[in-house]
């Protein structure tokens, strides 16, 4: 099968020019200007943007946890992906049972994902215990199943004390992997959980007071501290919302301090505590941490235009109903503390980004690139196979039309959940189409591949090993 983009313009993460791409066998063949070939199909992207697919590295898929589980599985998730532009994700797996060997999740997460994934996928381990064999296992796990990267938690049931996250770090450092760090200062933001329900403070907007933009940058400052300890250690800090958190990694850049990626998400560069104004609609946008300020969003979005201080922008997709199915959402009517953690975001992010960042003039299309793909994969070992438009691979490829419009709608929505924290809003531009390895998955917002088309992912070391 071969396949020729012509006449689009091309976008990399450093560069944008006209020209042909050449697609044979899954793989790009050749990039350039005039490619004349016979025998291929031709894709006009006249007036087009061409790009690597985007690659979202933190989402969790049908995570369990406990007393809810996030509606998106496997499928509909990667469905919602292909349809935003997005060709490969890296999960983050939820805890297992008490005291479970390091395999366990990624036995579970293999039977949940393989067969159902459309976009290509790979998985973050997960540390909930530091236990004998625990360091055995996660070697063994990178060897044999190429995980290169393992996550803590300073916060929830299974998070982890500092003298056990300075052991993995150490023990990381060793190993070639990154620990990825979910960080809020968890005693802190343990009593404000406790003290405002029990004074009556119930309602959506309790919950970004009860867990404040110092719990982040807390944590933050603490990591950033104990991965230096132990040998300046491959350290990866999710999610980062705050204009205080960002404010420690700035510190850390001045200082240069060695093996640090850092995260923000989508929701954080669009979105306000705003969204909890309204007891009822407030619940959509329950997710830890939490949305911030115009302040904060601004800061994230001039580190972004500024370059070399956040390296990847995500989702933390992690959805569940509204008003649907079980209505998950609603445990939390009555006490926003019972609302599970999350949103979706897989499927808006992209063009989010596009519209929100480069089409306002906030950041310019090659930055687009660099947060939503090359960045994400060099960061989690699957670079340029991954993330780059070079002879060779994968032709993992999306085709965005910027004078067309995305409106983000119900109708627009397609994973299992029933809202977006977005409608209302409409966004200059409009996927066109999306291949996956040359294959197309995604046409005009509507889902054309298989079920089982994704394949799983096994990585690399990361570039935050090589810069040791
Ligand atoms: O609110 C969130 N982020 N939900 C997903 C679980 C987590 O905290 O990462
Ligand atoms: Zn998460």
């Amino acid at each position: 099968m071969k396949k020729v983009i012509k006449n689009g313009q091309i976008v990399t993460d450093t560069e944008v020019f006209k020209g042909d791409i050449l697609i044979e066998d899954e793989k790009i063949v050749r990039v350039g200007e005039d490619i004349g070939c016979d025998d291929a199909e031709v894709i006009d992207a006249e007036g087009m943007y061409v790009m690597p697919g985007a690659v979202d590295v933190h989402t969790h898929m049908d995570l369990d946890v406990g007393f809810a589980r996030a509606v998106d599985d496997f499928y509909d998730g990667t469905v919602a992906a292909a349809c935003g532009g997005t060709t490969t994700i890296v999960d983050h797996m939820a805890f297992g049972p008490k005291d479970c060997s390091l395999w366990h999740q990624v036995n579970e997460y293999h039977r949940l994902a393989d067969g159902n994934a459309v976009v290509d996928y790979g998985f973050h381990g997960v540390f909930q215990h530091v236990h004998g064999d625990t360091f055995d296992e996660m070697k063994e796990i990178k060897e044999e199943e190429g995980i290169t990267s393992f996550k803590v938690y300073l916060t929830y049931d299974y998070r982890l004390e500092d003298d056990e996250v300075f052991r993995v770090l150490r023990a990381a450092k060793e190993a070639g992997i990154v620990i990825t760090v979910h960080c809020e200062n968890h005693g802190v933001l343990t009593q404000l959980r406790k003290e405002l329900p029990e004074q009556g403070h119930t309602e959506a907007k309790y919950h970004p007071l009860s867990r404040p933009a110092r719990c982040e940058a807390e944590a933050v400052n603490r990591m950033i501290h104990i991965a230096a300890m132990a040998g300046d250690a491959p350290l990866y800090i999710v999610h980062l919302s705050s204009a205080e958190g960002l404010h420690e990694v700035m510190k850390a850049r001045a200082e240069n301090r060695p093996n640090l990626g850092v995260e923000t998400c989508i929701q954080y560069l669009i979105l306000n505590d705003s969204a909890y104004d309204d007891p009822e609609e407030g619940l959509k946008a329950i997710m830890s941490p939490p949305l911030r300020k115009d302040q904060d969003r601004e800061e994230l979005w001039q580190a972004l235009a500024e370059g070399g201080i956040i390296d990847t922008v995500a989702t933390d997709h992690c959805p569940f109903h509204f008003k649907e199915g079980k209505a998950e959402k609603q445990y939390g009517r009555d006490d926003f503390t019972k609302c599970p953690n999350g949103a979706p975001g897989v499927q808006e992010r992209l063009m989010l980004l596009f519209s929100e960042g480069f089409m306002k003039g906030r950041i310019s299309l090659p930055q687009v690139v660099r947060y939503a793909s090359a960045e994400p994969c060099r960061m989690f070992g699957m670079y340029p196979q991954k993330g780059s438009l070079e002879p060779g691979t994968d032709a993992d490829i999306v085709m965005i039309d910027p004078a067309g419009k995305t409106v983000i709608d119900r109708a627009y929505i397609r994973g299992a959940s029933d809202y977006s924290c977005y409608e209302g809003m409409t966004l200059d531009g409009r996927i066109d189409r999306v291949l996956l390895r040359g294959s197309e998955i995604a046409r005009d917002g509507k889902f054309t591949g298989s079920r089982g088309d994704g394949r799983y992912l096994r990585r690399g070391e990361s570039v935050l090993i090589s810069k040791k």
